[in-house]
Formats: structure tokens, sequence, C-alpha cells
């Protein structure tokens, strides 16, 4: 069975295939939910930001600082070359289960697809609780965490409510038409590391 929570997985999957995806919807189908919480002094990241066009579509909502994170150097490459303004975004080869960033650096996270692939992985119960420590760690307590996710609350919240963690969690529905035209809800959710 395939690892998606496995950074070879994805590294061995980038490397065989010219491979261009954008995981749910693009940023414009959720954006109104958010737009309150983001200003052009926001400074960003976007963990597993794979080749998603969220970067770029951040860019053009007049944000400047965004750090894009991914495991496999080859899609941040790939990211890179398709991103306009590249002066204040970077793009890193890091592991989301073990960030070389401060404590309180970023004002926003972004998550499109990277819990779902942890979800889906060995150990997985570990490896979220590892992920979403340090997801709080590198937040500023000020700060806001938003995961864009297919799965729903009754199979999200139990991760994302974990006493340890105590994060207060507003859930969004977000209704989305698919190529064979059913209509099916993504969920975001919207993270507040409270004041703990
Ligand atoms: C489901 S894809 C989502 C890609 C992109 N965010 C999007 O919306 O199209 C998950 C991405 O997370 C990356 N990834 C997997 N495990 C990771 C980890 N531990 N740390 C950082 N990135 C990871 C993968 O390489 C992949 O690009």
């Amino acid at each position: 069975m395939d690892d998606f929570g496995s950074p070879s997985f994805w590294e061995d999957k980038y490397k065989k295939s010219n491979y261009i995806y954008e995981w749910y919807m693009d940023l414009n189908f959720f954006f109104p939910k958010i737009e309150n919480f983001v200003s052009s002094e926001s400074v960003i990241l976007n963990v597993g930001c794979g080749n998603s066009s969220l970067c770029q579509q951040l860019l053009d909502k007049g944000v400047k600082k965004i750090t894009n994170i991914d495991v496999s150097q080859e899609i941040l490459d790939k990211l890179q070359s398709s991103i306009n303004e590249k002066d204040s975004v970077q793009f890193i080869k890091m592991n989301a289960k073990k960030m070389q960033f401060e404590d309180d650096t970023f004002d926003l996270i972004f998550d499109k697809g990277l819990i779902d692939s942890i979800l889906c992985s060995k150990n997985f119960k570990k490896k979220v609780y590892k992920y979403l420590k340090e997801i709080k760690r590198v937040l500023k307590p000020n700060g806001y965490f938003f995961i864009l996710s297919h799965s729903s609350p009754e199979q999200r919240l139990i991760y994302l409510t974990d006493s340890r963690l105590r994060w207060e969690v507003t859930t969004v529905s977000i209704p989305q038409k698919k190529f064979n035209g059913i209509t099916r809800n993504y969920f975001l959710y919207i993270l507040d590391p409270g004041d703990n």
C-alpha cells in the first residue's frame, strides 16, 4: 500500500513522473472564508507545498512574505520556476514534522493536503501529533493555521482537538463541483492556538 505520509513516497513519485496537480481546489474557492485573516504584511508558511498555485495566488492578493516547504527538491524546483515574483519567497526542502524555524515565526500557516497524507501513513497517530505540535511551535500565538482537507469533522477533529495541543478549531464546509458534475464537500479547518 502507498504510504502517503512517507517523504520517500513523494520524492519517488515526483522523480518518476512530470507530476503537476492541484489538490482539492485552488485558493480562490476558499479565500472568502479566510481573507479577514490575511494582510500584505502576513508572514506565511505553506507546508507540503507541492506545485500548487497557492503561493502565486497569495502573491497575486498582495502577500509578500511566503515560505514554501516540501520534502521533495524536485517539486520545489518546479514550483519555484512557476512563480513570478521571487524576491521575498522562499523554497526550502524541509520536513514539516521537524522544522528548522524559530519558535513563533509565522502569522499564518497553510496545509492543503499534507495532514491528509500524514493520516494515510504507518504510525499516523504519532506522526500527526508530532506534526501539529511542530506547527504550533512555529506559529505566532496570535496566528492561525488553515487546513484544507477532503475529510469530514468526524474524521479530523479527533486529531485537531487533541487535548495536549489545545487548538480552538472552527470548521467551514466548502462544496466543490467535480469534473463528473457531482458536488462534494471539502472542509476548511481554522485553528487558533488560543491563549496557552
Ligand atoms: C497531497 S500533496 C499536496 C500538495 C499541495 N499542497 C497542493 O495542494 O496541491 C502533499 C505534499 O506534501 C509533501 N509532503 C509529504 N510529507 C511531508 C512532510 N513530512 N513535510 C513536508 N512536506 C511533505 C509532499 O511531497 C506533497 O508535495
